[in-house]
């Protein structure tokens, strides 16, 4: 039957200030798609880039954000081949290539999981998105394995504690870096990391602390990266890749606009400022740069059971939802995402889970 949904809807990505709340109809799920009362949405902070028309998989025009949400299934289209059974009433989570920010929503069943019997709503929002990148940025792209040091930028973080706890599982030995003291005494409190290795980002201080922390675990560089700031914190974590390191490159935090509105002056200066690489030092250097978009992994359907079974295997523990707030409160909590204070994820609830 088609229905009446609310969703947080942008006409055309450009300011935050443009997201509107609309009730829109939505048709019966199509062949293939199963049809979610949404619980809880995911908050990432590639939707704030998406909404300010800086991510490059943004939807030309009218868009829906939201790239995850936990929810319970209502209805079923025809069945498909190949797709995974999924049964009415199932509570499930779902990853959507935008679309996300709505109490209800038609997806693709071969996107459609089940959550775990134990974790809530909002932790099963809080999961794909983040787990999958830190998983693919780390374990696939960046071969970490037991015993490996590995820099953690954000690492308090969404898809950065995911980071750790992935890094936890394998045994390897990760350095954290943030943005804040608040959120390193959070990660002290929480992880078995050595003082030395929690850093708070400050631009001139960084080669000495980055130093600190290999002095403390013994290592003569670092094996892996993981970034997604790309700020002043990339030459001296690059300088520092031990032979056959690896920086793996996932996003550019520092290139978010303070305001609502992209700020083309500023972001100007940033592109200028950004880091360029030498190819042949890397040559000689052993050293490589990777990077990412999980959207492509998304589009590479064929893929997606290998990368949601080898997270599985990792049996991590629930994600850390740091912020839990209102559906109606979407713009004021992306905008909290935005400014780079919260600690782990930040989700929506939807009716009466709110
Ligand atoms: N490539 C992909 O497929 C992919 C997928 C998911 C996420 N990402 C990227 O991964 C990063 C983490 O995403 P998330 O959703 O988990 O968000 P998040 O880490 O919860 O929040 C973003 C963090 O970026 C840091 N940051 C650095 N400079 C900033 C600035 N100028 N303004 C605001 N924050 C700044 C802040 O942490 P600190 O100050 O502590 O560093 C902030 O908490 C984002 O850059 C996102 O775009 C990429």
């Amino acid at each position: 039957m088609p229905g009446l949904r609310t969703a947080w809807r942008i006409d055309r990505a450009g300011s935050l200030d443009r997201l509107r709340r609309v009730e829109e109809p939505l048709p019966p799920p199509a062949a293939g798609e199963a049809r979610i009362a949404v619980h809880a949405v995911g908050l990432n902070f590639a939707d704030a880039f998406a909404c300010l028309g800086l991510y490059s998989a943004t939807p030309r025009g009218s868009f829906v954000p939201g790239l995850e949400v936990a929810g319970v299934v209502e209805e079923l289209g025809e069945p498909l081949p190949g797709h995974p059974p999924v049964r009415v009433g199932d509570r499930v989570l779902v990853l959507t290539r935008f679309g996300g920010y709505a109490t209800a929503l038609n997806a693709d069943t071969r996107y459609v999981v089940p959550i775990p019997a134990d974790w809530s709503f909002a932790e099963a929002a809080a999961y794909p998105v983040q787990a999958l990148t830190a998983w693919y940025g780390l374990v696939r792209l960046g071969a970490a394995r037991a015993g490996s040091v590995v820099l953690v930028q954000s690492a308090a973080g969404g898809v950065g504690l995911q980071a750790l706890a992935i890094l936890t599982r394998l045994g390897a030995r990760p350095v954290a870096v943030v943005g804040t003291a608040a959120k390193r005494d959070f990660l002290l409190e929480r992880h078995a990391l050595a003082p030395a290795c929690a850093i708070v980002r400050d631009g001139a201080g960084d080669a000495a602390a980055l130093d600190a922390a290999l002095g403390a675990l013994a290592a003569p560089g670092f094996d892996l990266v993981f970034d997604a700031v790309l700020g002043r914190g990339f030459r001296p974590a690059f300088r520092r890749l031990a032979p056959e390191g690896r920086y793996v490159l996932y996003g550019a935090a520092d290139f978010m606009p303070r305001g609502a509105s992209r700020g083309w002056l500023a972001l100007a200066r940033r592109w200028l400022a950004r880091p360029r690489l030498d190819p042949l030092a890397m040559i000689s250097e052993n050293r490589a740069l990777l990077a990412f978009n999980l959207i492509w992994l998304w589009e590479s359907i064929d893929r997606m059971p290998e990368a949601l079974d080898a997270l599985a295997a990792l049996a991590l523990p629930p994600p850390h939802v740091g912020a839990i707030r209102p559906f109606a409160a979407a713009p004021a909590a992306l905008a909290e995402l935005k400014s780079g204070h919260t600690i782990g994820k930040s989700v929506l609830l939807v009716g009466a889970a709110a």
